[in-house]
């Protein structure tokens, strides 16, 4: 038996057609496990019994470890790791009951971190309180074209950085990467204040959550620095997937077809070698379901554990991400700027829509 335990709770349907409806994550994440001999996967859980049936049998988990009620997989098989990949709406009661049990020293959860603020900063304080480390499962951070940026940063090769722009996917779903990725370029710099507006006028449900349509949000760091995103038609604005503005260059992440990565100084561009890695995958993906990049997410997972550091993927640094996020919709509700820190309660974007203020044609797909 390898060192730790690892079970996961929301195993998913069929992983070969992941769609925003659903996308088999524990699926990913259980094959990502599979590639650190420092962990087995010993149990899984999912409310849909053949769901945790087929995933048990592509991993090999033996069947005393299927379980449907994960309050009961967390007593009998008492995991010392546990992925938490259920949709967003029920990730605050998985990982709190994790905390709580007694038996987890580590939850490794799916992004987005909740349905709201105050789910998020109970999640990170639970698991605080507990003494059970908490990290989101944001593995873009571990891509060679946000690395690698983020080491022309460290560099000083665009000098201060000025402003982060973002036009890459939306605000709330791929939000919880790209706003998280700026958060990384940033030096984990918390913001002060978030200004946003929106439209949604036809129907789009991701992951269980309404997503707008078009979306212009802009943030300040306390350090000065301003981020911003634009999605949906406005998201050519950037003409990049992001843009690191500097005091003496731009550092370019491309959407994929041309060299990823990019250095621009004195208005000369030059692109700056990532290998085969994209913004989703290593490129050197074979014979399995996703990223390579889930892999190095799991090891950070052991490797915190290990030293007793706090990850690189940790729920304090979730939090600013997720301030940022909520902020944008509550700055849409209030039609006003938000500063932080702020409370709500609810998710400002779904009470909008639940109230009628927003009313979105139902879609066409
Ligand atoms: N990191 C990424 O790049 C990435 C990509 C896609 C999705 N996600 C995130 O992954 C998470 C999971 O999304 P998905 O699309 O993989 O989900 P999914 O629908 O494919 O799987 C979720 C599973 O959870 C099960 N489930 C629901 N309630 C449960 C409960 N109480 N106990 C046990 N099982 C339960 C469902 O039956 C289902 O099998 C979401 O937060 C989503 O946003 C992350």
């Amino acid at each position: 038996m390898n060192g730790y335990t690892v079970a996961v709770v929301g195993t998913g349907p069929d992983p070969s057609n992941p769609t925003v409806e659903g996308f088999a994550m524990g699926y990913r994440h259980a094959e990502a496990y599979a590639t650190d001999d420092r962990c087995e996967l010993v149990a899984c859980a999912d409310i849909v019994r053949e769901n945790a049936e087929a995933f048990a049998a592509t991993f090999g988990v033996p069947e005393t470890g299927v379980y449907e009620d994960y309050e009961r997989m967390l007593s009998e098989a008492e995991p010392d790791v546990v992925s938490v990949c259920v949709p967003p709406a029920i990730h605050r009661d998985v990982v709190v009951d994790c905390a709580r049990s007694g038996v987890v020293s580590a939850v490794h959860c799916e992004k987005p971190m909740a349905d709201s603020l105050a789910d998020a900063r109970e999640m990170v304080r639970e698991c605080r309180e507990c003494d059970v480390q908490l990290t989101f499962n944001r593995q873009r951070r571990f891509g060679a074209p946000f690395t690698e940026a983020k080491r022309l940063l460290d560099d000083g090769r665009i000098g201060d950085l000025t402003r982060i722009e973002i036009g890459w996917g939306d605000f709330y779903d791929t939000g919880a990467h790209t706003v998280d990725l700026a958060g990384m370029f940033n030096d984990e710099h918390p913001a002060e204040w978030v200004i946003a507006a929106l439209d949604y006028r036809e129907e789009d449900v991701r992951f269980g959550s309404h997503q707008e349509n078009q979306m212009w949000a802009q943030w300040r760091y306390e350090n000065g620095v301003y981020g911003v995103l634009s999605s949906g038609e406005g998201s050519d604005f950037t003409d990049a997937a992001f843009l690191l503005r500097g005091t003496e260059g731009v550092v370019r992440i491309n959407v994929e077809g041309g060299p990823m990565l990019e250095l621009e100084r004195g208005g000369e561009r030059s692109p700056v070698d990532v290998g085969t890695e994209t913004m989703h995958r290593t490129g050197t993906e074979t014979d399995r379901f996703g990223s390579h990049y889930h892999d190095r997410a799991i090891a950070e997972v052991f490797d915190a554990l290990e030293e007793g550091r706090e990850p690189t993927l940790s729920g304090r640094l979730g939090l600013n991400t997720a301030e940022i996020l909520f902020a944008g919709y509550e700055s849409v509700r209030r039609r006003g700027r938000v500063d932080l820190p702020f409370d709500a309660d609810d998710h400002p974007f779904e009470a909008m829509v639940e109230s009628g203020e927003l009313a979105p044609e139902p879609s066409n797909d």
